[in-house]
């Protein structure tokens, strides 16, 4: 299979380096176009500051771009992710639609739109459908990953669903690279937590109830469950943990919610998708876990060819990409639990990277061939 070209927008970001590591060397994509700001434009990747993770790979010799739609259909890209923020993202992601790109979005700008997906693939890949609705109206679309709390939170209730949760309340610690690499100023936030993220409890409610609703004929329908976030930010590097609360219809029996969550599978797993984890959620026996240090980095490969869950991922790719569930703690129509996502990864670049793949095995990117 010839690999099919794809940008990537915000190459330089905290978010943007995560793409450039899963993207440089994948099986099905190849990179041909690094954008960012005009601070970095000019520059080799290898040579942006701090220094690419991939400086001796393709995209290391790369020159970054200045972000425009032109640099984007010039480089013969099909594919673009984006990492920019939502403010660049919104007219620039409706433009590349416009010219026949595939865009898979980590910026807010289109989240909501009736006709875009906010995907996580193992929760509602049904919801791809609305891609192909875009493609009857323009030439190509946007499919974009929810906020980096949601999409730890939305794939831990899914296979909760069939239980009837009513309501949810999360409160969440999140890391300092969730504002982006100028988002917390150091003095603001060492030996502190500050109890306001802006705009992210908004996010957290709608996100949610957007990705376990259904595809209607005008969008999608949102679930009826009520959310109830709380946000904060603390001073740890990588992974939002979040301590949650789901209440059910009926009393609920404590073993069952954790085989359910221990056993899910979805369908990046059953398609064997290169960046799927084996087990998209991990769920902790220990007292203590899970821990932003210690579980960050869950989830295994699926080897190509055996399916054998749980073996050595050479490439790292599926790193990060497993949700880790912990303390479940069943009382009566309530189950309370920890989790951890880790948000550059799962929670954005990676996300993303899977909701391509995704869309690619569905017919949905020409070039790669259908599961
Ligand atoms: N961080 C997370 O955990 C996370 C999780 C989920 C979603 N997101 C979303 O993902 C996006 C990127 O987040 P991030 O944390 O990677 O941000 P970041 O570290 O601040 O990186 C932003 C990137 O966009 C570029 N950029 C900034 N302003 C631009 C402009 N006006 N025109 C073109 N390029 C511009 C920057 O280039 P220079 O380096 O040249 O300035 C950089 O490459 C945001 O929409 C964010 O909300 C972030």
């Amino acid at each position: 299979m010839k690999k099919i070209n794809v940008a990537i927008l915000g190459c330089t970001g905290l978010v943007g380096r995560e793409f450039v590591r899963l993207l440089d060397g994948h099986p099905w994509f190849a990179i041909a176009c690094l954008t960012a700001s005009a601070r970095s434009a000019g520059r080799r990747f290898a040579e942006t500051d701090p220094p690419g993770p991939d400086g001796t790979g393709v995209a290391g010799r790369l020159v970054v771009r200045e972000t425009n739609a032109a640099a984007v259909v010039a480089s013969g890209a099909r594919v673009v992710f984006s990492a920019l923020p939502a403010a660049a993202a919104g007219p620039l992601e409706a433009e590349l639609r416009e010219a026949g790109l595939r865009v898979f979005s980590n910026a807010g700008a289109h989240r909501m739109d009736a006709d875009v997906p906010l995907l996580v693939p193992e929760a509602n890949g049904e919801h791809l459908e609305l891609a192909r609705r875009q493609l009857r109206r323009h030439p190509g679309f946007i499919v974009t990953n929810p906020n980096c709390v949601v999409s730890g939170l939305a794939l831990a209730l899914k296979p909760l669903m069939g239980l009837a949760p009513r309501a949810v309340a999360v409160t969440t610690f999140q890391a300092v690279s969730g504002g982006g690499r100028r988002g917390v100023a150091a003095w603001d936030i060492l030996g502190n937590v500050v109890p306001f993220i802006a705009g992210e409890e908004e996010k957290v409610g709608r996100e949610t109830r957007k990705i376990l609703g259904a595809v209607s004929a005008a969008g999608v329908r949102p679930d009826a469950m009520e959310v109830y976030p709380s946000c904060a930010r603390v001073a740890v590097r990588d992974g939002h943990l979040q301590s949650v609360g789901v209440e059910f219809a009926r009393p609920v029996d404590g073993d069952a919610a954790a085989a359910a969550l221990a056993g899910f599978l979805a369908e990046p797993q059953r398609l064997r998708l290169p960046t799927a984890p084996s087990r998209p959620i991990v769920v902790r026996p220990e007292p203590d876990r899970p821990q932003p240090r210690l579980d960050l980095r869950a989830g295994a490969a699926i080897q190509a060819g055996r399916g054998r869950p749980g073996e050595a991922d050479r490439h790292g790719r599926a790193a990060g990409m497993a949700v880790s569930v912990g303390r479940l703690r069943p009382q009566g129509k309530r189950l309370d639990f920890f989790l951890l996502v880790h948000n550059t990864v799962r929670g954005a670049a990676g996300g993303s990277v899977l909701n391509a793949e995704l869309a690619a095995r569905k017919g949905l990117i020409p070039g790669v061939p259908r599961g």
